[in-house]
């Protein structure tokens, strides 16, 4: 992470930090740069033409891998013809292994990009399968791999493919997508479309292009939560709620890109861990309270968790039985941490505490009393009521609490919600350090 070096332009510039991943073509230099593109078997392969061009036309060169079920999606040939280099499809092949054997093909490349990852190439990789061209490059090489997962959101979702995700994670390979969308199969939708390829040059570009946008928030500290907590009330069953964690996901994202050292809190989601972030995943409400105080101290604290209220007084150590003769057992609740509220009166208190207030009435009302109680500096406020499809959904629309007054916000998809906060964490810290 990089110390705190205040860069000149330290003064209020919204405009000039939005910077995202969101790459101009003409902007974006790859001159010369080595890929090595591996292509997996799934319909989002087409887009890999689409890729490897724009790709070439920010300079890079693209070598293609192709698995024999990426054959049965689109050709070797119009690959090939596109990328203007050959295709490499076998590990046996003599004229190959001679010519280029795959442990050059791994080590000559700068990147090696997968796209798209079918559940099945994962599941090879977090296992350390080298049975195909593919797998072994991916086993053999020694530079950074970038993988665009594409798949049914079923399969996504299986714990099968969650547990691979966690340890390609923590294997350091970089992620980009899925996105959230309509499948392919009619009637299908959720996570599990290809990163569209734009996005994946963004991707690439970061991880090539030493990164050049300000960090007008390094030396900073963040702490971040995200996602609902589980409550157990037996081994199978737990209280929760409908958060996404797509909000907080992209705060801690947005904290990130601005140069902070980020600890990000999830509870259980179904997205992406955000890149450049230490993450730590906890299931309930209690341990959620454990990890933040334990990444004390902090500069910064956004709670964007939903934790759940109240857990189960007791937890059943077996799966609850229907059938004991009694009828419905009642459930004995009792009150979680307030997270948030202990930040605020806590004697680590991080210089900045912000917490959101999700309600489906008297949104105002509500917030104010928060910001008060949690002793937070600012309160999100948004409106959850079920016809709004904030929860799960991409769009937002805030107010921001302050003991300065009231500011609505545009409604903004939950990445410019993020972007937007963090703009107003830096004009914070920036006019707190001016000499006045
Ligand atoms: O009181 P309420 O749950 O509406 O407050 C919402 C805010 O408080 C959010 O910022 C949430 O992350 C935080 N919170 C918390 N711990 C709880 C409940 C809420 O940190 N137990």
């Amino acid at each position: 992470m990089q110390k705190n070096t205040p860069p000149a332009e330290l003064k209020p510039q919204p405009a000039s930090l939005h910077q995202e991943q969101d790459v101009s073509l003409h902007s974006l230099n790859l001159k010369n740069k080595r890929i090595l593109l591996i292509i997996g078997g799934g319909i989002a392969a087409y887009k890999c033409l689409n890729l490897i061009r724009r790709l070439r036309e920010c300079g890079a060169l693209v070598r293609p891998v192709m698995t024999k079920a990426a054959q049965e999606f689109i050709t070797p040939l119009s690959v090939s013809a596109i990328a203007n280099d050959k295709v490499f499809t076998e590990l046996f092949n003599r004229d190959d292994e001679h010519d280029i054997g795959h442990i050059r093909l791994s080590r000559e490349a700068d990147l090696i990009v997968v796209a798209p990852a079918t559940a099945d190439l994962m599941a090879k990789m977090a296992q350390g399968h080298a049975n195909d061209l593919a797998s072994t490059v991916l086993l053999a090489t020694n530079k950074p791999v970038l993988i665009a997962p594409a798949m049914n959101p079923q399969m996504w979702s299986h714990p099968a493919t969650q547990r691979n995700i966690k340890t390609l994670h923590s294997d350091g390979i970089h992620f980009i997508g899925p996105n959230a969308g309509e499948m392919a199969e009619s009637g299908e939708a959720g996570y599990g479309r290809m990163a569209e390829p734009m996005e994946i040059v963004g991707s690439i570009g970061n991880l090539l292009v030493p990164d050049n946008t300000p960090k007008p928030l390094a030396g900073k500290r963040a702490i971040v939560t995200s996602g609902p907590t589980h409550e157990p009330i037996d081994p199978v069953r737990y209280i929760a709620n409908r958060s996404s964690g797509k909000q907080g996901h992209a705060i801690a994202h947005a904290l990130a890109q601005a140069g902070a050292e980020v600890i990000l809190v999830s509870g259980p989601v179904d997205i992406p861990a955000p890149q450049n972030c230490e993450v730590i995943h906890i299931q309930t409400a209690r341990e959620m309270q454990k990890a933040v105080e334990t990444a004390l101290p902090a500069d910064i604290a956004v709670m964007v968790a939903a934790v759940a209220d109240w857990r189960s007084v007791d937890e059943a150590d077996e799966k609850m039985k229907k059938d004991n003769g009694k009828g419905p057992s009642s459930l004995k609740l009792t009150e979680n941490p307030d997270i948030l509220k202990g930040l605020g009166h806590h004697k680590k208190r991080p210089a900045l505490l912000v917490g959101f207030a999700a309600e489906t009435e008297n949104l105002e009302k509500h917030a104010k009393a928060k910001l008060k109680s949690k002793n937070a500096d600012w309160i999100i406020a948004n409106d959850v009521s079920p016809e709004g499809g904030v929860m799960g959904g991409d769009k937002n629309t805030v107010k921001r609490l302050s003991n300065s007054g009231i500011e609505d916000w545009p409604e903004m998809d939950k990445s410019g919600v993020a972007q937007k906060l963090v703009d107003e964490i830096i004009k914070h810290f920036i006019i707190e350090t001016v000499d006045i």
